[in-house]
C-alpha cells in the first residue's frame, strides 16, 4: 500500500499549498557542505515532484551561515521564471542588493516574536529588526518582487520559555503590514500543541489577521507537528510550509529539529481527500536521494515506511 485510502473531511479545506522548505530551512543546518549542483538538483526534483513553491536558499551574511553561502551561485542554475515560485530568505538591504542582483522576485524576510532570539538570529534588538526590514519590503515591493514574512518563536523560545500570545500576534501583525502578502507562523523549536496553535490562529483572526493571510510552520521536535498541522485545517489554514524528507533546523536555536516532513503532511492530506499537487513517490524517491547525499536517512515516518531500503 502506498497510498491511504481517502475518507474526506467535509469541515476541513478542500485544497492545500505546500510551501517546501527543504532546500533553505533543511540544508541551512546541516553539517556537511552540500555542493551547488547537488542542491541544484534537489530543487529541480522537488519542482518535478509537483511542489508549487520551493524556497531556494538565504542571502545572509555568509559567515552566520556558510551552508548557504553559494546562493548566487545556486540561482544562476536556477529557473526563476518557471511555474514554480522560488522565493529566497533576506535579512537586510545587502541581502536585498544580493537576491535583486540574482534576479529573485520573491523574497522572505523573517521577524522574532522574542527579544533573545532577535539578537542570537538577527544580532539585532526585537525592535530594531523591524527598522532592519522596513527598506527590504518597500524596495523589493517597488522592485515588483512579493514578500513573505515569517515570524520565529510563536510558542516557546529556547532563552525565554512561554511565548504570550498578544507579543507573537503584534510581532506577527507588524511584519506582516510591512506590505508582505503572507504571514508564516514558525515554532522553530517544536513546541507547540494543538489547542495552542488553535488559540493563535485565534488571535490572529481577533486582530484583524485572517487564515487567508497565514502559513503554518512546524518543526517536529516533539513529534507534534502533524497534529499541528491537522489543527491548522480545522482552522481553515491552507497553506502550510514543510520540508522533505523532514530536513530542518535553525543553526541559532540549539533544540531546533527537522521541519514537518513533506511526505508526512502529504501522506495525511492524500486520506483527507485534500488536494495537493506533490506526486508522493517522486517525492520520497527525491529524499531518499537526498538522505543519501547527506549519509544519513530520512526522519520522516513516510519516507521510511515507503522508501526502497538500502541493499
Ligand atoms: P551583522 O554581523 O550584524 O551584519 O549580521 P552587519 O550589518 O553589522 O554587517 C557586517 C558585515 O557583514 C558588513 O561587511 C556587511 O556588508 C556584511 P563589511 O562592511 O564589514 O565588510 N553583510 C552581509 N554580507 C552578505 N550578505 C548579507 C549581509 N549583511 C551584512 N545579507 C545579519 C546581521 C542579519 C546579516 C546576520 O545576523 C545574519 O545573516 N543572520 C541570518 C541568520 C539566519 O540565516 N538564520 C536562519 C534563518 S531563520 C530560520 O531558520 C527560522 C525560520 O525557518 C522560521 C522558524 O522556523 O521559526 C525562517
Ligand atoms: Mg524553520
Amino acid at each position: 500500500m502506498n497510498l491511504p485510502m481517502v475518507v474526506p473531511d467535509p469541515s476541513l479545506p478542500t485544497a492545500v499549498t505546500i510551501y517546501e522548505v527543504g532546500a533553505r530551512d533543511g540544508l541551512q543546518n546541516e553539517k556537511v557542505t552540500i555542493p551547488t549542483e547537488v542542491k541544484a538538483e534537489f530543487i529541480g526534483r522537488l519542482i518535478d515532484a509537483g511542489l508549487p513553491i520551493v524556497e531556494a536558499t538565504s542571502f545572509v551574511h555568509p559567515k552566520w551561515v556558510p551552508q548557504l553561502a553559494d546562493a548566487g551561485e545556486l540561482i544562476s542554475r536556477l529557473d526563476l521564471h518557471g511555474s514554480v515560485a522560488l522565493p529566497v530568505l533576506v535579512p537586510n538591504e545587502r541581502g536585498l542588493d544580493r537576491a535583486l542582483e540574482a534576479g529573485c522576485d520573491h523574497i522572505a524576510i523573517f521577524g522574532s516574536a522574542t527579544e533573545t532570539f532577535a539578537q542570537k538570529n538577527l544580532n539585532s534588538t526585537l525592535d530594531d529588526q523591524y527598522a532592519m526590514f522596513e527598506p527590504v519590503v518597500s524596495r523589493a515591493l517597488a522592485a515588483d518582487a512579493d514578500v513573505r514574512a515569517y515570524v520565529s518563536m510563536c510558542f516557546g523560545d529556547p532563552w525565554e520559555g512561554a511565548v504570550p500570545i498578544p507579543q507573537v500576534v503584534a510581532a506577527g501583525k507588524r511584519l506582516l503590514d510591512m506590505g508582505a502578502y503572507q504571514l508564516s507562523i514558525g515554532d522553530t523549536i517544536g513546541v507547540a500543541t494543538a489547542a495552542h496553535v488553535g488559540a493563535l490562529i485565534d488571535a490572529f483572526g481577533a486582530a484583524g489577521v485572517g487564515v487567508d493571510k497565514l502559513a503554518m510552520h512546524f518543526h517536529d521536535t516533539y513529534g507534534q507537528a502533524l497534529a499541528n498541522a491537522h489543527a491548522s485545517l480545522l482552522k481553515g489554514i491552507t497553506t502550510f510550509d514543510a520540508s522533505a524528507g523532514g530536513l530542518g533546523g535553525c543553526p541559532y536555536a540549539k533544540s531546533a529539529t527537522g521541519n514537518l516532513a513533506t511526505e508526512d503532511l502529504v501522506w495525511m492530506l492524500t486520506g483527507l481527500g485534500i488536494e495537493h499537487g506533490v506526486d508522493l513517490s517522486s517525492l520520497v524517491a527525491t529524499s531518499q536521494w537526498m538522505a543519501a547525499n547527506l549519509g544519513r536517512p530520512s526522519p520522516s515516518a513516510v519516507v521510511r515506511a515507503l522508501g526502497t531500503p538500502a541493499s
